[in-house]
């Protein structure tokens, strides 16, 4: 059979690394699990409990509405005004989306296809890549690997680098995609960049996509930036706010689209052929979650914060340099030098058949991903430490 939009996938490299860590488990092993990005930290009670009271209401088993509840929607506004003093019309500058993910794939559909061309930094979150391909489009690459830790400079580089790409890029790039702080590379920007951006933007008539992911989760007083923080970015730029990470509701599916009032019509719109919206008591407790629990961000971000300590200063003292991130909930390293010849899907393989410990091999995030791994901060800081001890059995090469 053909299956036209399918059939030219690569294989999920992350599929190989999870069979072998399924296999050892299912062998009776002990896998300390830091590859796929998938939060253990609970979600609010506050939310849990509402969504249960309004679960038991039979008016929420209806369909509901594909843009977001208003009281969801003012939710948003509330927040985007708290944490970033930026102004937004709910009615008319936001969207609700089932998750960030679905959002930026849909959205993908209104903004590009065939002939056109979006740009994608390279490595990227795998969507970020794929979304462009499947409306039709064709991607061009930014550089973003081994940027450095410090915004500043990041920032700097980042910036070239875009330049040099948009001037190769041909057609030229309809879409410019985003995402600060950023996975896999865990790369952070100053709000000096985001304006720089914005304004490079608004010259070339190029929409931005701002995925805000690690919106919440930063540390060491780094805040990172939302782009609508810039003056007139909603005239050319949206951004993809989630609860996945901010309140540990990954699967709760709820996310937004914001900025842009044009283009958050035309999303608006093509949802309303696809979707009724998120189930209504999940739209009431996220609501509930965000005008209620607004703080629990902050207890997520502590607990990342730990973990990121443990694995970082316990890698760094068996001999493994990594830098500490700034932001996200992943540490992104190079290969060790003596580990390197292997590449990153055979290394990861490696470190879970010899020590036990999964990560998620660097070129599962695109080409530019190669020579890197990533590790996800979702085992408690013990557990962590465990597995920096067995990576160091492991690695005798080490140091
Ligand atoms: C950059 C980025 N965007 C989006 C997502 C997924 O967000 P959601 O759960 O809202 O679809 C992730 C999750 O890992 C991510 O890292």
């Amino acid at each position: 059979m053909e299956f036209k939009r399918i059939n030219g996938l690569p294989p999920y490299v992350f599929a190989q690394v999870d069979s072998l860590k399924l296999a050892a488990r299912r062998a009776g092993e002990d896998v300390i699990d830091l590859g796929f990005g998938n939060p253990d930290i609970p979600s609010p009670d506050i939310a849990v409990e509402k969504l249960c009271e309004a679960a038991r209401n039979p008016r929420n088993h209806r369909y509901s509405s594909s843009r977001g509840l208003p009281n969801l929607r003012q939710a948003v506004a509330d927040l985007y005004k708290r944490n970033f003093n930026v102004t937004l019309d709910p009615d008319t500058q936001i969207v609700s989306t089932i998750g960030a993910k679905e959002g930026l794939s849909h959205l993908m559909w209104v903004l590009v296809g065939p002939g056109d061309t979006a740009l994608v930094p390279s490595p990227s979150y795998p969507i970020h890549i794929y979304a462009p391909l499947f409306a039709g489009a064709d991607i061009r690459t930014v550089r973003l690997e081994g940027l450095g830790s410090d915004e500043v400079d990041a920032g700097e580089a980042f910036f070239a680098n875009l330049m040099e790409a948009w001037e190769s890029a041909f057609p030229k790039p309809r879409v410019v995609i985003l995402s600060f702080p950023h996975n896999p590379t865990t790369a952070c920007i100053d709000i000096g960049t985001m304006t720089r951006i914005v304004e490079f933007a608004r010259e070339h008539d190029v929409v931005l996509v701002h995925d805000f992911a690690y919106s919440d989760t930063y540390f060491d007083g780094y805040r990172p930036p939302s782009i609508l923080e810039v003056p007139g970015a909603d005239e050319v730029a949206v951004e993809l706010y989630t609860l996945t990470k901010s309140f540990s509701m990954a699967g709760w599916r709820v996310a937004f689209m914001v900025g842009n009032a044009e283009v958050v019509a035309a999303l608006t719109k093509l949802k309303s052929y696809l979707d009724y919206g998120t189930f209504q008591p999940i739209q009431i407790a996220a609501t509930v979650a965000m005008n209620e629990a607004s703080d629990y961000p902050l207890e997520v971000n502590e607990i990342y914060r730990s973990r990121r300590d443990a694995l970082c200063e316990g890698l760094n003292r068996i001999g493994w340099e990594v830098d500490k991130p700034k932001g996200t909930m992943f540490v992104w390293s190079r290969i060790p030098e003596a580990y390197k010849e292997m590449g990153s899907l055979e290394f990861s393989k490696f470190l879970v058949a010899e020590a036990k410990v999964a990560t998620a091999p660097g070129v599962g995030f695109g080409n530019g991903g190669e020579g890197f791994v990533r590790f996800a901060l979702i085992e408690n800081e013990q557990r962590i430490a465990q597995g920096v001890r067995l990576i160091k059995r492991a690695l005798p090469k080490l140091g």
